[in-house]
């Protein structure tokens, strides 16, 4: 599968506000992730942070002024949007986002977005009075009604020190959302219910048994069906990873509560994907206090965890189900024996020791056309391709 994302050209525009500083970030990662991007700023972004650093980071030369002679035909607002995929700004002040509004073009940036001929995303970023303001309201309105995405604005304290909803996304957020903004929309509105991360069974109020897993893998699911289109309901287990934004979250610790998570969402779900290292025993009578170290033998009793997968499969109404496989050694012998147990049309199956805590990650597709192995790639491709394979099996199967 083509990657949709990281060929992109981009042309970043950055405004004069405080969050400019954080454009050198997106840029970094923009470029990282494989995007051309080629950087305009307004004069008073050019307060906050300089042309040569954005220059270095992006490899290009940057441009501020519509009078700039190094473009030949002297039309730099005309050509710098026409090998472009997007004009993203980012920060975009409550100033350029009125001049966005209105149609308004003194500068060479804002001249370029009334010439350009590609989609137009905006990061707004001000203080909070300055978004709640009814006026930047109605220009924000104006920019959603000509079909303008707006990205954010995100909240939290402000650099004022007041706090509240007008922060600019992070960096690493808004790369995830530009990428959202070009992904297919394979499975637009469909209600799609995730678990993720390992499962915790307590032995007592300090100590439990748990499963190594990051949930790396079940976030990224979680991100590419957000970016499909889905609505996404994230059921995790305790990671360290912050969840994705537009999901859906609930956190849970041990396998019943997991399970009584996915039992209250599972009425209007369309597709299941069961990417959690469930504990597959809990500790029967756990301790509410510390249990005190002694020189005797400890037993500790173990009783088998409710399937959470299998009781989604065998209940009423099945949702398509997609189940994962960490294995250790012989992966299509028995993930496909897992899949025909398990009774599922679509496992994804990969070697724990290559996996487990890792950014990257090699997956195999097990369905009844067969095995479809995927080149190694980091989680989030290989999410992408999982969400893109189901999404055909999906279709198919409601046809
Ligand atoms: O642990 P096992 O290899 O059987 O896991 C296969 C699939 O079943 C995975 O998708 C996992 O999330 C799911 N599972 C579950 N509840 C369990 C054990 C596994 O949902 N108790």
């Amino acid at each position: 599968m083509s990657d949709f994302t990281s060929s992109k050209r981009i042309l970043l525009g950055i405004t004069g506000g405080v969050a400019a500083y954080k454009s050198a970030e997106l840029v970094r990662l923009m470029v990282k992730a494989g995007m051309d991007v080629q950087v305009v700023m307004t004069d008073a972004a050019c307060e906050f942070i300089t042309p040569a650093t954005l220059q270095a980071l992006s490899g290009k030369p940057v441009f501020t002024s519509l009078w700039d002679n190094r473009i030949d035909n002297g039309m730099a607002h005309i050509e710098f949007t026409r090998d472009r995929d997007a004009v993203v700004i980012a920060p975009a002040s409550a100033d350029f986002i009125a001049k966005l509004a209105h149609g308004v073009a003194d500068d060479l940036l804002s001249t370029l977005c009334l010439a350009r001929d590609c989609p137009l995303l905006v990061a707004p970023a001000m203080n909070k009075q300055m978004w709640e303001n009814p006026a930047t309201q109605r220009n924000a309105a104006l920019l959603r009604q000509d079909g303008i995405a707006l990205l954010g604005p995100a909240s939290g304290v402000q650099a004022c020190g007041e706090e509240g909803l007008g922060r600019m996304l992070e960096p690493a957020d808004l790369l995830e959302a530009i990428e959202a903004y070009f992904m297919p929309k394979l499975l637009p509105g469909k209600n799609i219910l995730i678990t993720a991360g390992p499962t915790f069974e307590a032995i007592d109020a300090v100590r439990g048994i748990t499963n190594l897993s990051s949930g790396k893998m079940g976030y990224a699911v979680a991100r590419a069906a957000l970016e499909a289109g889905a609505h996404v309901t994230l059921v995790s287990g305790q990671t360290c990873l912050p969840p994705p934004a537009q999901a859906r979250f609930i956190s849970v610790v041990s396998a019943q509560e997991m399970l009584n998570a996915v039992n209250e969402q599972l009425s209007d779900t369309d597709i299941f994907i069961s990417v959690a290292a469930v504990a597959d025993y809990y500790v029967l009578n756990p301790s509410e206090q510390k249990i005190k170290k002694d020189a005797h033998i400890l037993t500790l009793e173990l009783a088998p965890n409710p399937d959470i997968l299998a009781n989604v499969v065998n209940g009423p109404n099945p949702p398509f189900c997609v189940g994962f496989a960490a294995e250790s050694e012989n992966l299509y012998e028995f993930a496909e024996l897992k899949r025909h147990r398990k009774n599922l049309p679509l496992l994804a199956a990969n070697l724990a020791q290559d996996a487990i805590g890792s950014d990257e990650s090699e997956l195999t597709l097990f369905d009844d056309a067969g095995a479809h192995p995927l080149p190694r790639g980091n989680k989030i491709q290989l999410a992408r391709q999982l969400i893109a394979h189901i999404a055909q099996l999906y279709h198919t199967t409601k046809k």
